[in-house]
């Protein structure tokens, strides 16, 4: 058997034509425009490939894009301003801090500070806590797209084994939250998991969220299983330069699944399109709508 392909740039391109008709609603109604800034500290060149791909999309679905490029030797204390200054700025509706940031400042400061209602990425911890008692909040993009990708492939969830490896703040504790919600039955495999093969195999739908090329043999997967595939890991190529892999071995593992996400084109375009979601959500929070 061979896996279908879900074809997570065309699901993102059907997401932003929603969301940018909801967008031209808004204005119409409220005379508002959803603004997400967007601050990029140094020149990280994978950041900066990111930031350009976000303001791109953000504009093509009626939203403003504020973008701000600073040094690499920018203090802490002056990044901090900055987001104070944002949360006070009506026209900016979501802040996104891009990461990683340079040593000197701390992530999780500058993080804390954002406003809980303009948290594009999910990962306040008031926004976190929210998750975790399920109730509404702002979920981060990732484990978002992969919920969507999930729910295109599967009728209904309900009951299914979900098995999530890597445990970050960022896409596996949240991703795992989200599904507990959805009433799967969730299981989080991490590095110091006893039998990783064994706990993988046991997935109805599996996502990998490690950053470790290749992890994922194919003979670790159920006949059938959904496979998320969240890696995005750059590997030199057979006669010189570069390709992107994700951390399961893709050409083994479409012989078994029954459906899989690709690398590049599956959870990636999702992830951009969710953070657009998301910052709709921030003006309609702003407005008290929701
Ligand atoms: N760097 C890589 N991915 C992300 C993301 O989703 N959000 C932020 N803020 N930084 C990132």
């Amino acid at each position: 058997m061979t896996a279908s392909i879900i074809d997570g740039k065309a699901e993102a391109a059907r997401l932003r034509l929603r969301l940018a008709g909801e967008v031209a609603a808004l204005k119409a109604e409220y005379g508002v425009t959803p603004g997400l800034a967007v601050v990029l500290v140094g020149d990280n060149p994978a950041s900066e490939v990111y930031v350009r791909n976000k303001a791109a999309q953000t504009r093509e679905v009626g939203m403003e894009s504020f973008e701000f490029r600073l040094p690499a030797d920018l203090t802490e204390s002056a990044l901090l301003a900055l987001v104070q200054q944002l949360n006070g700025r009506a026209d900016v509706h979501g802040i996104l801090v891009q990461l990683p940031l340079p040593p000197q400042i701390s992530a999780e400061k500058v993080l804390d500070a954002i406003a809980p209602e303009k948290d594009v990425d999910g990962f306040h911890p008031m926004n976190a806590g929210l998750l975790a008692v399920g109730k509404p909040g702002l979920v981060p993009c990732t484990p978002l797209g992969c919920l969507i990708m999930a729910k295109g492939v599967h009728e209904s969830l309900v009951g299914l084994d979900v098995v999530v490896v890597g445990r970050s703040n960022i896409v596996g504790r949240p991703a795992a939250q989200l599904f507990i919600t959805e009433s799967c039955t969730v299981t989080v495999a991490h590095s110091r998991t006893q039998d990783l093969p064994g706990e993988c195999r046991r997935a109805d739908i599996l996502l990998v969220a490690v950053g470790r090329p290749n992890l994922v043999r194919g003979d670790w997967i159920k006949p059938g299983a959904t496979v998320i595939d969240v890696g995005i890991n750059r590997v030199p190529k057979e006669g010189g330069g570069s390709r992107l892999v994700g951390d399961v071995a893709f050409d083994e593992a479409v012989e078994i699944a029954g459906a899989i996400t690709p690398v590049p084109g599956g959870v990636g375009p999702m992830t951009i399109a969710c953070l657009l979601a998301n910052n709709l959500t921030c003006a309609r929070i702003a407005l008290g709508l929701v």
